[in-house]
């Protein structure tokens, strides 16, 4: 991990100052579509919190200034995505969710102090809670793709006590080099060893691109799933992926990507506006109509 000489740093900003709502903001480069001000603005509204949230587009040699005077600009929180999550766990003081992901998304003050965490392990693991309760019966998981995304999903496994978590990679050497960072609960495995595995999992889950709109379908065969498997799909473009359709066709119980993107929001909001919101079937109606729109 790459660690700024001025990391954790002060609130030099006085972020108490004056009486104005309390806003957060979305920083990327470019300021990509997306669905972060909805959502946010969906529980501001329902809850009746005068607050805001907007998106900032922050080019990268700026993204240190710009974090530096966060609270000046006037908000109490941010969310950070690419290509500036690794850059913000390296200025914030980390969670271990943040530190063991090697990115942070969600930025707060605690005592005049920039912490982060990474809310997509728990986005990941409250959408299986939501969606299939009781799949932490699972003994073996199975989970598809070495990224960022990946690094989440196990560490989340991992933390909720799953007994054995097996990485399959299309590039061999990333799996190692994530299960390293686990220990021996995650074993790496070949992609041309995850036929042999089906039958023993309890969970598959799908970290890679392969699904998404423009890309190949991932070629899984989920028949040789047990029958109380859960299968989840980190894609949401589109909602149903090839391989959510074909476990659902086998009755098997499914967790979707867009659920684990409403999921990983709720933290933050509770850390900037003091509410914990609920992820609502309203407010999953409005994304998924808005991603119909601009999928
Ligand atoms: P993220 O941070 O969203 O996880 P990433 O770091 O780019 O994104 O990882 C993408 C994942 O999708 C990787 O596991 C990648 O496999 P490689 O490590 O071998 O590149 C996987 N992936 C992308 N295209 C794939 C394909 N056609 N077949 C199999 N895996 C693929």
């Amino acid at each position: 991990m790459v660690i700024d000489s001025d990391r954790r740093l002060p609130d030099v900003t006085g972020m108490t100052s004056g009486t104005k709502p309390p806003a957060a903001c979305l920083i990327g480069w470019p300021a990509a579509h997306s669905r972060s001000p909805l959502i946010h603005h969906y529980w501001l509204r329902t809850l009746g919190i005068a607050g805001g949230y907007v998106i900032e587009a922050v080019p990268p040699d700026e993204f240190k200034d710009f974090i530096f005077r966060l609270s000046l600009r006037g908000f109490v929180g941010a969310n950070v995505t690419m290509p500036h999550k690794e850059r913000a766990l390296a200025l914030s003081k980390p969670d271990a969710r943040a530190r063991a992901v090697g990115a942070a998304n969600t930025l707060w003050f605690e005592n005049g102090e920039l912490c982060s965490t990474n809310t997509d392990v728990e986005g990941f693991i409250n959408n299986l809670d939501a969606c299939a309760p009781g799949w932490d019966k699972a003994e073996d998981a199975l989970v598809l793709g070495a990224g960022g995304a990946s690094r989440a999903v196990v560490f989340g496994l991992i933390e909720r006590g799953i007994k054995r978590v097996h990485l399959a990679n299309r590039t061999m050497a990333r799996a190692r080099a994530l299960a390293d960072q686990f220990g021996a609960r995650v074993q790496p495995v070949a992609w041309n060893a995850i036929d042999g595995l089906l039958p023993s999992m309890g969970l598959l889950v799908n970290t890679t691109s392969l699904g998404m709109h423009g890309q190949p379908a991932l070629e899984v065969d989920v028949g040789l799933l047990p029958p109380q498997a859960v299968v989840a799909d980190l894609v949401y473009a589109p909602l149903q992926t090839p391989l959510l359709a074909a476990a659902r066709s086998r009755g098997l119980k499914t967790a979707d990507g867009l659920g684990m993107l409403l999921h990983q929001a709720v933290r933050g909001f509770e850390l900037w506006f003091g509410r914990r919101p609920e992820v609502t079937p309203e407010l999953r109606e409005l994304v998924e109509a808005d991603l119909a729109t601009k999928a």
